[in-house]
């Protein structure tokens, strides 16, 4: 029967066959795959990271700037402000993304950064109106293929919960501005908290950063009834903290999980692959998810 099906998945899914993918155990996608699609869309819900997943890593050899990153324009912050926010990234991105730390390690660390840039911006009184503007002359871009994925979730109503640690206002602006939020997307993320004249004055909620989306996810849990009675979950991100993004999730089925390995290559790969389901090494594009969706909706 496994012969069957490895036979199956390379011609339904030939996305499986990139160089960039690797897997450590095939057979288990491969049943995965196959549970998922005989229980069709109807059983099956989506939860992806934004910033380095949803959206590219770099393209033209340039990094691709993250949602905290769109918001470094003279429109919103100052010189000063843009200085300390690099300062900052240098000190704590490669924390980060450090193979050789725990958790627990980057844990409070991660808390210092967000919190500081969040002190930041807050000084700089960014308004509410020039986010949009912000948006349009930043360069951020989406995966190749993104307009595939989002369509096709849209038309199958299958939910679409993107679960960023990134700034919601932002995010939702550059879904915007692709024409791909739908109705059936959902985003939880840090939003801002702007006064009547449209200054902002805090972070809404509970902290997001890398490393608690399991905390975000059990508190979300409740409110998600659409998710209800979806239990197989198609889970993407480029973060190990993102695996604990469907920790919300009641009574899941098939859980399938996709992680675009796109910096620290060598450093990080052996922890990737034991960790996701599948892992996709510096690929830029959305190929491999749409190929799965094809196969299973
Ligand atoms: O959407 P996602 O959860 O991936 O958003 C978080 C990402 O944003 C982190 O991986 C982090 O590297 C990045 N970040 C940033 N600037 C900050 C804070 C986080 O670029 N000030
Ligand atoms: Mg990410």
């Amino acid at each position: 029967v496994l012969a069957i099906w490895h036979q199956l998945t390379k011609t339904e899914i030939p996305e499986l066959a990139k160089c960039s993918v690797l897997m450590r155990e095939r057979s288990r996608v491969e049943e995965t795959i196959y549970s998922m699609q005989r229980a069709g869309a109807g059983s099956l819900h989506v939860i992806s990271d934004f910033d380095m997943t949803l959206t590219r890593f770099a393209h033209n050899g340039k990094r691709v700037p993250t949602t905290h990153n769109i918001l470094d324009n003279r429109l919103l912050i100052n010189e000063d402000c843009t200085r300390k926010m690099r300062e900052l990234l240098n000190t704590y991105y490669p924390i980060e993304i450090d193979a050789g730390r725990t958790v627990e390690e980057k844990l409070p660390r991660m808390v210092e950064w967000w919190t500081k840039v969040h002190e930041l911006l807050i000084e700089q009184r960014i308004r509410k109106d020039m986010l949009a503007q912000a948006v349009k002359e930043s360069s951020a871009m989406l995966r190749e293929g993104h307009n595939v994925f989002f369509d096709r979730l849209a038309e199958l109503q299958v939910p679409l919960l993107i679960f960023s640690a990134g700034v919601g206002d932002v995010l939702e602006e550059v879904i915007r501005q692709n024409d791909v939020f739908h109705p059936n997307v959902h985003v939880i993320s840090n939003y801002m908290d702007f006064d009547h004249t449209g200054v902002l004055r805090a972070f809404k909620g509970q902290l997001i950063h890398t490393f608690n989306k399991r905390e975000g996810a059990l508190s979300h849990a409740a409110c998600l009834t659409e998710l209800q009675g979806r239990p197989n979950v198609l889970l993407l991100g480029d973060s190990l903290g993102d695996l604990t993004m469907a920790d919300g999730v009641s009574k899941p089925e098939n859980i399938l999980t996709i992680g675009f390995l796109n910096d620290q290559v060598e450093e990080r790969k052996e922890s990737y692959i034991n960790s996701f389901d599948i892992v996709l090494v510096k690929d830029e594009t959305m190929d491999v998810p749409n190929g799965i969706l094809r196969c299973i909706t």
